[in-house]
């Protein structure tokens, strides 16, 4: 069966590496891909990946059977409905479930349907409104656009001043129209974990936890980042407490949206706040975390693939995945500057010798092939993931690796899973 990965991240590269090794595939592609993924798949270029018709064409006219969305865009944009409706096989769920990612009030008012436990929270339309909500609550406060704003439409305030500016600049439109609407939250204080789990909308199949760093900087200080590295597994996340986020928010949530006659289909990421008296719910996404999704397709050793299609069928309940138990670790390398403004087009050196460090691989994000060689094209560019037989060995590996890699253009974390080894 001919397969089509959407995206060009490091998540699409690990799931690409994952899938171009599964039995079932007799070609792989991916839109738009990267360098890295060009050494595993057809990289396909111009293909539009949030228009449907687009990519049903394209699968129509290369007899694709099969395609597994990799980020959120195309699931808010209808993607696998208009797949679905053309009988091509999908990874990930319409746009009436993705919702879960792509309105924060929408999984709010889901968490209190069902009882899921969650920060207590208001929407807000107007500006006066918001602000005297704030007044009124006081910090820390956690601001929010309600829309996709590609990670950057979430503000913790830690003082009130911080909270009115955020709520002043979201409705004077920093986040465009996913800030017309804007939901204020109470702050959760605790421990953040991701936990994934496949769905067909009624069985679950849990993944192995993770964890990653959202902030720029080490001792997770700065700015929040898409992620700058992640582990698997996350110790915070005990068998009991998977045991009761499944029971207390997976569960509910999914049974809330399949009654709603939202059937959903695809990986379920629940960004979770653990604390003494368990986990609450911070997040719904849509889609695989991204670095999150680079150790675990490190860990997993069975085929990926029969799993991606169990969930678009009824088949899931047959389907067991094996994992490694050894630990594994991804070290983000980004651009100088990210997740601010910063450079492309600088060649990178040294990747062949930092792959061959025992039990490395080097999953790539921003990356494109140039006249001197592989080039950093992105913020986040370079995913160095190592396993080991604890997770202080897959951390060395991982830096020993990156120490390998000549570009002076780029920055890790020196801290990555520095809650474990603490
Ligand atoms: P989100 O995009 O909703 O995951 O928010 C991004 C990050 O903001 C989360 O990973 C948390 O670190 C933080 N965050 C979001 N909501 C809250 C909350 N209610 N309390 C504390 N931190 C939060
Ligand atoms: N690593 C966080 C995310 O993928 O949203």
């Amino acid at each position: 069966m001919k397969v089509l990965i959407l995206g060009g991240g490091g998540r699409e590269h690990a799931l690409a590496w994952k899938i171009a090794h599964s039995p079932i595939v007799t070609q792989l592609f991916c839109a738009p891909g990267n360098a890295g993924i060009g050494q595993v798949a057809k990289c396909v270029d111009g293909l539009d990946i949030n228009n449907g018709a687009e990519v049903v064409a394209f699968c129509q006219r290369i007899e694709v059977g099969f395609v597994v969305i990799g980020p959120e865009a195309p699931l808010a944009a209808g993607v696998a409905d208009q797949l679905r409706a053309n009988g091509i096989g999908v990874f990930g769920p319409n746009k009436a479930a993705a919702q879960l990612e792509a309105s924060k009030a929408f999984t709010k008012e889901i968490c209190d349907a069902c009882g899921a436990p969650t920060a207590a929270w208001a929407r807000f339309s107007e500006r006066d409104t918001a602000l005297a909500h704030v007044r009124q609550q006081g910090a820390p406060i956690v601001i929010k656009a309600d829309g996709l704003a590609a990670g950057k439409g979430v503000v913790v305030a830690e003082t009130l001043a911080q909270a009115e500016t955020a709520i002043e600049e979201m409705f004077a439109g920093a986040f465009g129209s996913a800030g017309a609407e804007v939901v204020i939250e109470e702050f959760m204080d605790g421990e953040e974990a991701s936990f994934f789990v496949l769905t067909d909308g009624r069985t679950v199949l849990p993944l192995p936890t993770a964890q990653d760093h959202k902030r720029v900087g080490e001792g997770d200080t700065g700015p929040n980042t898409g992620g700058m590295g992640a582990y698997s597994p996350a110790p915070v996340m005990t068998t009991e407490m998977q045991k009761r986020a499944l029971e207390e928010i997976i569960h509910p949530v999914i049974t809330e949206m399949a009654r709603r006659g939202m059937r959903y289909q695809g990986v379920l990421y629940a960004g979770l706040m653990i604390d003494a008296n368990g986990p609450r719910l911070v997040e719904i996404n849509a889609r695989f975390g991204d670095p999150e999704c680079q150790p675990l397709m490190m860990r997993l050793k069975s085929d990926l693939l029969p799993a991606l299609m169990a969930c678009d069928g009824n088949t899931l309940p047959e389907i067991t995945l094996e994992w490694s138990e050894e630990p594994a670790i991804t070290v983000v390398m980004a651009a100088k500057g990210y997740p601010g403004s910063y450079d492309k087009g600088d060649t990178i050196e040294g990747l062949d010798a930092a792959e061959q460090v025992d039990g490395v691989k080097i999953f790539h994000a921003g990356t494109r092939t140039g006249p001197g060689g592989i080039e950093a094209a992105g913020g986040r560019v370079l995913n160095i993931t190592a396993s080991g037989k604890d997770i202080s060995e897959a951390r060395e590996r991982a830096y020993e690796a990156v120490d390998l890699i000549d570009w002076p253009g780029g920055f890790v974390r020196r801290d990555i899973a520095w809650r474990v080894l603490s």
